[in-house]
């Protein structure tokens, strides 16, 4: 593999695909030691670092470790010092007494001053808390501007981001991925990054998960294929800058943010192998699964990764997607049903509009229905279902999609409070008529 100069970032960009894969990526020819690991001297000097994705004796199926060959050692950097934490809060979520009421926000406006990913975070909700490895947090992020000398790592969590608008460029320790609404892109917990911005404003949700890694659900009867293939998921090839000069680190750490001095990029990282790797996954290559004859399936079957809590089925989080489908279903309620759910469901709308909602719910907007909050199809969505003509019908251009957590979504103290929280959500289920009078 050659290295191609484009600025001062080394090689093009490219990828590698398979789910869970054990890649491996050099930047220039030889850089990545065959046989062993850490030899008495790497090629082209440079330091070998483990960074592990997972406990060394977690079982097979789901360790995750990946050997960086880079430039300068992660352990050359000044001490870290504290930093403000604007709007981003962490677990455990103590800042308002949760609410049994069903919430809805309209999206968070972008906002013109300058901010890069790490200024623009928004926390709107979240559960447990990252001492605990349980839970998870819900973001905004909203950026107008690159992160050019400044990276991240979060020590918290591993990140989904989903991006609403704008595209992204995420160059993290293992290579650069381009991502644009309709994919998601996951960062490892540890794994340092920088995102840049290909347009001239970004925003998009960001799931902050503090437990088990997320991993492909179980297929069960489904059999070997479907849902989403592995083969779709796309990491990075080893990519780097060369950049030295004074930047800066910002990590966040049981909750808050901290920030330390380097002396040159952190992503220079020349050669990698391993499992533990940022990577990316275009939703549109989801294959939907869903009645062929009557009935509204449960929305597990659009699960597209799930992080497991440890109790079977359980899920600590499960990442759901509502995309592009047709629907064929015989004398059946087409929307989803009303329901009161052991799980809590927080769903956000990338593009479009969700098919139990007709109106209120918008790109870029959150609902939040929490354990045991009843909820379902509006009026309008109700009275058009039960009118229609049920021919095949596809569901076009949409694309929802839903957090569903074992853990009951606490908002922050910003999210009840700011002025994108709609005050008359409960009125979208008044005035559904009474039928009922005894006869059949
Ligand atoms: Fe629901």
């Amino acid at each position: 593999m050659g290295s191609i100069k484009e600025g001062n970032i080394q090689t093009a960009l490219a990828y590698q695909s398979g789910f869970g894969n054990e890649f491996a990526s050099e930047g220039l020819p030889g850089a990545l030691p065959q046989g062993r690991n850490s030899p008495q001297r790497n090629p082209y000097g440079l330091y070998a670092e483990v960074l592990s994705g997972t406990a060394f004796t977690a079982p097979r199926a789901e360790n995750q470790r990946t050997w960086l060959y880079k430039i300068q050692p992660s352990a050359m950097q000044s001490a870290f010092r504290r930093i403000d934490n604007r709007l981003l809060r962490s677990g455990p979520f103590t800042e308002a007494e949760p609410s049994p009421n069903r919430m809805r926000w309209d999206p968070l406006p972008v906002d013109d001053a300058p901010a890069d990913f790490i200024d623009g975070l928004t926390t709107m909700a979240g559960s447990g808390e990252p001492a605990a490895q349980a839970g998870l947090a819900i973001h905004i992020y909203r950026a107008n501007r690159s992160m050019s000398d400044r990276y991240f790592v979060n020590a918290d969590g591993e990140m989904m981001l989903v991006p609403q608008s704008g595209e992204l460029l995420v160059f993290a320790e293992t290579g650069r991925l381009k991502v644009s609404p309709g994919e998601i892109c996951v960062v490892p917990r540890g794994m340092k990054f920088k995102v840049e911005l290909l347009s001239p404003a970004v925003r998009g949700y960001l799931c902050e998960n503090y437990g088990a890694q997320f991993r492909l659900p179980e297929l069960g009867p489904i059999g070997s294929n479907g849902l989403a293939n592995p083969r779709d998921f796309l990491a990075p090839v080893a990519a780097w800058e060369e950049k030295a000069g004074r930047c800066e680190l910002v990590t966040k750490y049981m909750g808050a943010l901290w920030s330390a001095e380097l002396s040159a990029s952190p992503l220079d990282t020349v050669a990698w192998h391993g499992t533990c790797t940022a990577y990316k996954y275009d939703l549109s290559r989801f294959m939907a699964i869903n009645t062929v004859s009557f009935d509204h399936c449960d929305p597990s079957i659009f699960t597209v990764m799930t992080s497991p809590s440890g109790q079977p089925g359980v899920a600590n989080i499960d990442f759901v997607i509502f995309p592009p489908r047709w629907m064929v279903a015989e004398d059946t309620f087409r929307p989803p049903w009303f329901h009161r759910n052991y799980m809590s469901e927080l769903m956000g709308l990338v593009r479009g509009v969700y098919d139990a909602k007709a109106e209120g719910f918008l790109p870029g907007g959150i609902s939040l229905h929490n354990c045991m909050s009843a909820h379902g199809p509006d009026v309008t969505t109700f009275d058009n279902a039960v009118k229609a003509e049920l021919k095949p019908h596809r569901i076009d251009n949409t694309l929802a999609f839903m957090f569903e957590s074992r853990h009951v979504y606490r908002p922050t103290r910003y999210a009840l409070e700011c002025a994108q929280l709609q005050p008359g959500y409960d009125a979208v289920w008044d005035g559904f008529k009474r039928h009922f009078n005894g006869t059949p």
